[in-house]
């Protein structure tokens, strides 16, 4: 009696001593496991005699029991100790808002967006996208456009110049994508049939300008399109652009040394509760200047006036894209504020589609 009692004493100031719950399993084992001390006990119950047995059997089992219900007591303190430690360590702020995938989270710039729309309404017409570089040459940019030396055309383009190169050539920042037509024409035969979306560059700054800005300059050459066909195009890329049934236009003559004879395009709007709407109301706004390709352009590019002819348009892409988003203000465009994006950018992955509608978003 008094070995089992001591027994039961050690084995329960173990499991009390116990610091974890492997070192508790250990006990647990070496008590009741196969081979455990309790369990050697138990083995020797078959070996008695029944008078024995009677005696010891209650006893021998009584403190498995006990040792069983001592080592369950003591798991449960461990185990909320341990769940008590783990909190106090873990801090979760449940008012954090839950971060969005990657994918969802970025957002399209309106003028990316807008690039993207353009293209895919131009493309649909079977327009090819061409583009040259920012730097341009003035042979590029002014002359071969028929931009005569002197004349005051260049300087209402208020360009940047870089310093003059070792050659005292002077390069400029590109103020219209009107080069492109030129780089086209020399590379390639018509019938010609492009887009041009990029950046330029003038020397402005206010609310609706700013010093880099896009336009998209289109231009088609062949040996029979005329101005009919232009006023279509530019028609149904408007409607297509601005998704609506209806638009009016209005083409008033201007002048432009590319183009002869040259126009100025304005649609009809509505301006009324500070809310632009198309296709109705009183008022005329300018987006865009066109014209048939002046014969000194194509004489510039090697063809011959008598042969082709063809014609041009060149459109603000950053006063498009204020027009049909409902922005106030082009100079958020390029302050890189994530808070605007957030608000007026476009989810990757919705592109525009003709058949999906260009900006379903
Ligand atoms: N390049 C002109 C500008 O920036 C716009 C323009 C007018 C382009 C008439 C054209 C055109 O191609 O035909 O003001």
């Amino acid at each position: 009696m008094s070995d089992f009692t001591t027994i039961e004493t050690n084995l329960i100031n173990e499991i009390n001593a116990a610091a974890d719950e492997p070192a508790l399993e250990a006990v647990r084992v070496a008590a009741l496991g196969k081979k455990g001390s309790i369990s050697e006990l138990l083995k020797t119950l078959g070996k008695m005699t029944p008078g024995e047995r009677k005696e010891k059997g209650p006893q021998i089992n009584g403190l498995r029991d006990r040792v069983t219900a001592a080592v369950a007591a003591r798991r449960d303190v461990l185990e909320q100790a341990a769940l008590a430690t783990r909190l106090a360590a873990e801090t979760v702020d449940v008012s954090l808002p839950v971060q969005e995938a990657p994918e969802n989270r970025g957002r399209i710039h309106p003028i990316s967006q807008v690039i993207d729309e353009i293209s895919t309404v131009f493309g649909d017409m079977g327009f090819h996208i061409a583009e040259g570089p920012d730097i341009e040459t003035d042979f590029y940019n002014f002359t071969a456009l028929n931009f005569a030396v002197g004349h005051p055309a260049r300087e209402m383009h208020d360009t940047f110049f870089m310093h003059p190169d070792a050659n005292g050539e002077r390069k400029l920042l590109r103020t219209h994508t009107s080069p492109v037509q030129i780089r086209t024409m020399l590379a390639q035969k018509p019938p010609i049939r492009i887009v041009v979306p990029g950046r330029t560059y003038r020397h402005d700054s206010d609310q609706t300008h700013t010093p880099m800005f896009h336009q998209v300059e289109g231009l088609v050459v062949d040996r029979t399109s005329h101005l009919g066909h232009m006023k279509w195009i530019l028609e149904e890329f408007c409607k297509s652009f601005f998704e609506i049934d209806q638009i009016k236009m209005r083409f008033r003559p201007s002048f432009f040394p590319f183009t002869e004879p040259s126009a100025e395009v304005d649609i009809q709007c509505s301006r009324k509760g500070g809310e632009i709407r198309f296709g109705e109301g009183e008022d005329w706004l300018e987006i865009l200047g066109c014209g048939m390709v002046h014969p000194n352009v194509l004489r510039n590019c090697g063809l011959d006036p008598d042969e082709f002819q063809g014609f041009a348009w060149g459109m603000g892409i950053d006063r498009i894209a204020m027009l049909k988003y409902g922005m106030s203000d082009l100079r958020p465009f390029f302050e890189a504020d994530t808070r605007w994006l957030d608000h007026y950018g476009f989810r990757p992955l919705d592109l525009p589609t003709l058949i999906g509608g260009l900006s379903l978003t």
